[in-house]
């Protein structure tokens, strides 16, 4: 008894200190790879820590993934094309089927026979208008869920999408979204100021930090929409400010008109691409909720992406910062000079998760 609490409290004293910029994702959880629409009837490449995936459909739109890698030569399977529900590598023309076997090959002759090898499948759906795949172990798929967001689909939420593809670790990119003091980086795009920590939880698989700050933004009039593109409109007011990290996404609340989600898909040690999804409310519109249910879905549709220039705006500021915070680690690593506390519970979550 005495020297297991020993070893475990050598495993934590070791986990704490472990480099945080070197921690490795854990897989069994569903990571967005692409939104819906991105996946049509080409393949889709993408790589998750390093683990190339192709996704695709067949002709009753199914989705698909598999090993982005050719049986034959190791070549990209993402370079080819659908064909009848099999993709076709680009190099020789072998077809492997969506079970991620080989069903053909152009130049096969009457006395050979297809080779036995498998290309391994991934668990795929998709879900809330993004194309979720499971890296890890299939057998766990079924006890996650992809992170619902319910906004996507909902009338009263217009949605704006911004791609992040930075060259930094996600630790970067997920400290910079849990930390609301950097507000002072983003000036003309500023949705919010003054923040103060307040509330910090730690929940298993979370961590959800609560700020009281004021927020530019009120989008109780019509017009008020109109704040996203002049800055001049905006007027402080108070309101509570949460920023969550259900591992390995990230969802924020700003007061009742701002809902953010940043899903996050590391595709290596020092590159990360994630969706920055931002929603604007029409909740305080009660008399748009009273039309038709296709009105409001054309309103909705219509107003999609008109946040774009803020959302890209924001991004871009925080990229070159992540890449130059990546830029100097690898020159030389040493701990920053960290004063918000709910950098150590996210370092804290990133390296147990990081464990499996
Ligand atoms: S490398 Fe794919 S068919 Fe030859
Ligand atoms: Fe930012």
């Amino acid at each position: 008894m005495q020297s297991l609490q020993t070893d475990n409290s050598d495993t934590a004293q070791s986990i704490g200190r472990a480099d945080v910029r070197q921690m490795g994702i854990n897989p069994n959880h569903w990571y967005a790879v692409a939104r819906s629409t991105e996946v049509t009837d080409k393949p889709w490449g993408v790589a998750l820590w390093d683990e190339p995936i192709v996704v695709f459909r067949d002709r009753t739109q199914t989705l698909h993934a598999l090993a982005d890698r050719c049986p034959h030569r190791f070549v990209k399977l993402s370079r080819g094309q659908v064909v009848n529900d099999t993709l076709e590598c680009a190099y020789h023309g072998w077809r492997i089927d969506a079970a991620g076997n080989t069903v053909e090959i152009p130049y096969l002759e009457e006395n050979q026979k297809l080779p036995n090898c498998q290309v391994r499948q991934f668990p795929v759906k998709e879900q809330d208008g993004f194309v979720w795949v499971f890296p890890g172990d299939s057998a766990l798929a079924a006890t996650k869920e992809p992170l619902p967001i319910p906004e996507w689909n909902h009338l009263n939420y217009i949605a704006t999408v911004s791609v992040i593809d930075c060259e930094a670790h996600f630790s970067y990119l997920i400290e910079n979204l849990m930390d609301m003091y950097h507000g002072h980086l983003h000036q003309n795009y500023q949705a919010w100021a003054d923040p103060k920590l307040e509330r910090l939880e730690e929940n298993g698989d979370r961590v959800d930090a609560y700020y009281q700050a004021q927020s530019y933004y009120r989008i109780d009039k019509i017009w008020s929409i109109s704040q996203l593109f002049f800055p001049s409109l905006r007027r402080l007011h108070p309101e509570l400010l949460t920023v969550s990290y259900p591992y390995p996404n990230w969802s924020s609340t700003l007061g009742e008109d701002f809902k953010i989600y940043c899903l996050f898909s590391p595709t290596g040690l020092t590159h990360t691409r994630a969706y920055l999804i931002h929603f604007t409310s029409l909740n305080a519109f009660h008399r748009l909720h009273k039309l038709p249910d296709r009105f409001r879905r054309f309103v909705k549709n219509s107003l999609f992406g008109s946040a774009q220039k803020l959302l890209d705006g924001l991004v871009e500021q925080d990229v070159i910062m992540l890449e130059d915070e990546q830029q100097a680690y690898l020159k030389q690593p040493e701990p920053a000079r960290e004063l918000n506390r709910a950098l150590v519970s996210v370092q804290r979550l990133i390296r147990t998760q990081s464990r499996g």
